[in-house]
């Protein structure tokens, strides 16, 4: 072993020297700074890599040594090292241009380095996320921690906490009393509630198991105080309105308006004037397309509210104190009026599954909770199973309406004047409350959008374009293998011809979940995270690291899998957390390969799961992070796809395309011209000052209250406390970010000093200050153990200020506050640091846990075409993108052929679009630019003189 690993060093060593040496006298570095990069990679190579961390105050930071950080991204990485913010968006090769110092898509040398320490550096932080940072609240916890039978927690793979119950109609089929192995008809598709993904764990990721955790037990709900640490942290400083919600909102959220009266509360003016405008901070690379997609996924992926509502019990909202000189003070009806906020607005409370006290444990000398002291269900599905289009539950899968002529269609009506197909509006007798009256007939229907309803129907159109295909290829073959199978009867061939409809409609679910899955972790992320390093992560992720055969993954992996594991004294340590990682990234159909699959064969079926010893659902912190409603615009750019698509024709308010008239916007102007609007307009930055105005003030009338409106930004607030969610500095040291120590922190250390942002941002840090306050610290207050000082010291109340200074209450800041007021952040990044750690654990284990997605992506479930459906994005041979994007040769992306399949109008308008979440009239320029710049013939597009 010593050996092998001797040869690895010394050959990565030779790759580094190889590729500096390579440099030539055309390297714009001078000689010297050259030559110590040079001398910092070899040094780094001889002191060898980091072990994975054996206890969480330990664990990487994402945080390099000085010489890691001068290899990588020479004195520029070091002098940033002093922040708290993540270290590999100063390495060379991961942002714009200018981040290459040997010009454009120079694959060996600096680039080479930087990029590849990025990938490093991000697959640190996922194996030490998998191994901190889970906390079932199902009842598993403490086998996780204890083991079971001789086998360690981590290393489980089955919980009779989720087996079926008596009381479920399928307890029997699935073996009742005895061992539960889900089998015959419940394994052939996704069912309705989830259940039997897992097939040795029916109950997984099922429609009303509980959220679980990403951070410790102890740590959620602060304000409760259960411990000492949380207790010195806040010093009783917050509660459930403290500090006060609304006046955060008002104060921190706002969108600051140029012109009040032509945005008009977000109303916009008469007759949708393109006249109209409500200032928003934009991101340059993602469009409106981009926020109503996540708003689509998050509606498959998790839900608190059931059928459109809360708990029966109401609650305050705040608009009733502030700090005056860092004193709480009531609000005067004076400070209502200025701040704009409504002290009699009420919402219903959260629905809380749990709330007596959690059980306690002891396993190897300290004492632990059982689950967090208040959880609360997930009324979805957690797979990603498309269940917000197909159904989660009895009464929702009523609005799921198919096509009597042929029931492995959806059911789509021509609406005239606009073409192709849409789903039908509600209607008297199917299960909705009154809100969603006038809304198209969906299982997951709560916010409806205009986005929402543009994903609906255009997945809709999908499922029955992939069902039209099949019944194409059957008509020409009839006889010819389908590639599903019964388990029932596992050798007889199901022809095309023998294809029920509903075997077909399963399948095209299947395949359409399995698109949306791809589209996002292809598409949308690697342009939300719009960098070299995220790029080829994503695409590892979907394929597979060592099947990329991208040299930057496959050594990265190697490095960490070898350097990392290898080390490890402990023998089951070393061998589990070696293969959960040498096994785990391949995701995508892992496991579906291996010789002679057998679909009666538990171990086959089932076998490419990795679940990490802890049962798969979302935790509370997953849908903390997915508070985006700052993405959202105030106006849309409403643009005509058949006239001038250069031409802003209309600005139509997103609060007139909420609930119903969603649907009647889509109806009468068509999927083509809502695609070609959102597509074109930039989506609204993740950052303070940002918040919609329309969502400030939503008028809500299914609640029975006196103004019957709400703050949402102020909302988001309160259900995270409600939540429990620890705030922002504990949020970051749960998941191995380093802390900050004042409001100072959020500036951007990159600007120049007397720049102009630079001073926005000193400007947001007093308003922090104004907001949370300061107090005098006392250094005798240990305030947590997730994290210790850099020296191994505890982090106290003074946050390394001296005892009985004045200290920022950085520590009281809500996580959305915070993450809202992250500045500095990698190259390309529309979200922060800290949601971004947040998707590496979480983005990754819905597909590791998912069977569908690896040792059930096979013809014997999807069909022969769904499968090459999937990895060709559509019928027919792959299709390759014109040129090489960024230096990548690569397929038509997964959501562009989803729209050209289906809606046709927009094929001229693609045919200059490379990632469909790109602003359509930017021209993308080279290697990850930013700017803002039409392409040549979108130039005459106002959107461009903005
Ligand atoms: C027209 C646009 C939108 C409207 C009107 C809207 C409205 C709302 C409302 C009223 C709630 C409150 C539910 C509660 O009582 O807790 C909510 C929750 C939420 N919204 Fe939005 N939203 C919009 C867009 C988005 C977008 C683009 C995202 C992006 C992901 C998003 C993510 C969320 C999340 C994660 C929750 C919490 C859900 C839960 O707790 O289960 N929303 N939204």
């Amino acid at each position: 072993m010593k050996r092998c690993l001797w040869f690895l060093l010394c050959g990565l060593l030779a790759i580094q020297i190889g590729s500096i040496a390579a440099l030539g006298d055309d390297t714009p570095s001078p000689k010297k700074q050259e030559a110590a990069e040079v001398k910092a990679c070899a040094e780094m190579a001889f002191t060898g890599f980091r072990s994975i961390a054996d206890t969480r105050e330990k664990r990487f930071q994402g945080k390099v040594t000085e010489l890691s950080a001068l290899c990588r991204g020479g004195q520029n990485a070091v002098t940033f090292r002093m922040t708290p913010w993540v270290d590999f968006t100063n390495y060379w090769g991961t942002g714009d241009l200018s981040s290459l110092p040997k010009g454009y898509l120079n694959t060996s040398g600096p680039q080479f380095r930087g990029v590849s320490g990025g990938l490093l550096d991000l697959e640190y932080q996922r194996i030490e996320l998998i191994k901190f940072n889970l906390f079932d609240n199902a009842g598993t916890y403490r086998d996780y921690v204890a083991g079971r039978n001789g086998l360690t927690g981590a290393a489980l793979k089955t919980w009779p906490q989720l087996r079926l119950p008596q009381s479920n109609p399928n307890y029997v089929l699935a073996g009742g009393d005895g061992e539960q192995v889900c089998k015959g008809q419940l394994i052939r598709a996704r069912t309705l509630t989830g259940i039997c993904n897992d097939i040795r764990n029916p109950l997984m990721g099922s429609t009303g198991m509980p959220f679980a955790r990403n951070a410790e037990f102890e740590t959620t709900f602060p304000d409760l105080e259960q411990t000492q640490l949380t207790k010195n942290r806040h010093g009783g400083r917050i509660n459930l309105l403290t500090p006060d919600p609304q006046v955060i909102s008002r104060k921190l959220f706002t969108r600051a308006q140029s012109n009040s009266d032509a945005c008009n509360r977000g109303f916009g003016l008469p007759n949708n004037s393109p006249d109209a405008n409500c200032d928003y901070q934009k991101a340059p690379f993602f469009n409106v397309l981009a926020a109503y997609w996540i708003q689509f996924m998050t509606h498959d992926w998790f839900s608190h509210m059931e059928e459109g509502h809360n708990a029966p019990q109401m609650m305050e909202v705040g608009c009733t104190a502030q700090k005056v000189n860092g004193v709480a003070t009531p609000l005067t009806p004076d400070d209502v009026q200025k701040l704009g906020c409504r002290p009699s607005d009420r919402v219903d409370k959260t629905y809380v599954l749990q709330d007596s006290p959690p059980d306690q444990f002891s396993s190897g000398g300290r004492t632990y909770l059982a689950r967090a002291p208040r959880t609360f269900a997930n009324n979805n599905t957690a797979w990603w199973d498309a269940s917000q289009l197909y159904g989660f539950d009895d009464v929702s899968v009523k609005r799921v309406k198919r096509d009597p002529k042929d029931p492995a269609k959806m059911l789509l009506e021509t609406v005239s004047g606009v073409g192709g197909g849409y789903l039908p509006v509600l209607s008297a007798g199917d299960p909705a409350p009154a809100q969603w009256a006038g809304q198209e007939s969906v299982a997951f229907a709560d916010n409806w959008s205009i986005g929402l309803s543009f994903y609906h129907n255009l997945f809709g159109r999908e499922h029955n374009s992939f069902v039209d295909e099949f019944r194409r290829q059957a008509a020409l073959k009839p006889a010819a293998d389908s590639g599903l199978r019964n388990p029932s009867d596992p050798k007889q061939v199901i022809r095309n011809q023998d294809v029920s409809a509903d075997e077909l409609f399963d399948a095209a679910r299947l395949v359409v979940s399995a698109e949306i899955a791809k589209i996002h972790t292809i598409e949308w992320t690697p342009q939300l995270l719009y960098n070299e390093p995220l790029y080829k992560g994503m695409n590892a992720n979907w394929n597979g690291l060592l099947g990329t055969g991208d040299p930057d993954t496959s050594k990265a992996l190697a490095d960490v899998v070898t350097h990392g594991f290898g080390h490890s004294k402990n023998a089951t340590k070393e061998s589990q957390w070696y293969s959960v990682f040498a096994s785990g990234p391949g995701i995508f159909g892992m496991g579906s390969k291996v010789p002679h699959y057998d679909i009666t064969n538990p171990n086959d079926v089932n076998g490419g799961v990795n679940h990490f010893g802890s049962p798969f659902n979302f935790p509370e912190e997953f849908v903390t992070v997915y508070r985006l409603h700052p993405l959202v615009p105030d106006l849309i750019e409403y643009r005509d796809v058949s006239k001038a698509p250069n031409q802003i024709v209309e600005k139509v308010a997103v609060i007139e395309t909420f609930e119903g008239k969603a649907t009647d916007a889509m109806r009468s102007r068509g999927l083509a011209n809502w695609g070609l609007s959102l597509g074109r307009q930039r989506l609204g930055l993740l950052a303070l000052h940002n918040h919609p105005q329309f969502l400030q003030n939503i008028r809500l009338p299914r609640l029975d209250t006196p103004t019957q409106q709400l703050d949402i930004g102020a909302l988001d607030l309160i259900r995270d406390r409600e939540h429990g969610v620890p705030r922002f500095n504990e949020f970051r040291r749960q998941y191995g970010l380093r802390s900050l120590t004042g409001y100072d922190d959020f500036v951007d250390q990159h600007l120049a000093v007397d720049s102009a942002a630079r001073k926005e941002q000193a400007e947001i840090v007093s308003q922090l200050r104004e907001v949370y306050g300061t107090h005098v610290c006392d250094a005798s207050k240990v305030i947590t153990d997730a994290q210790v000082n850099e020296d191994g010291s505890p982090i106290n109340d003074c946050l390394g200020h001296p005892n009985g200074s004045v200290v920022d209450n950085i520590e009281d800041v809500d996580t959305v506050v915070g993450w809202l007021a992250e500045s500095t952040r990698p190259h390309g990044f529309a979200i922060s640091e800290t949601q971004f750690v947040v998707f590496i654990l979480n983005a990754s284990r819905r597909l590791f846990s998912d069977r569908f997605f690896t040792s059930s992506f096979r013809p014997e479930f999807y069909t022969q075409l769904g499968v090459d459906w999937v990895i060709n994005n559509g019928p027919g041979p792959q299709m390759m993108e014109a040129g090489a994007p960024n230096g990548h040769k690569q397929p038509v992306s997964p959501l562009k052929r989803v729209l050209l399949r289906n809606v046709p109008e927009l094929t001229p308008e693609l045919q200059h679009v490379v990632n469909a979440f790109d602003p359509w009239g930017r021209d993308r320029g080279q290697y990850y630019s930013l700017e803002w710049k039409a392409r040549p013939d979108a130039a005459s597009d106002p959107a461009f003189k903005q």
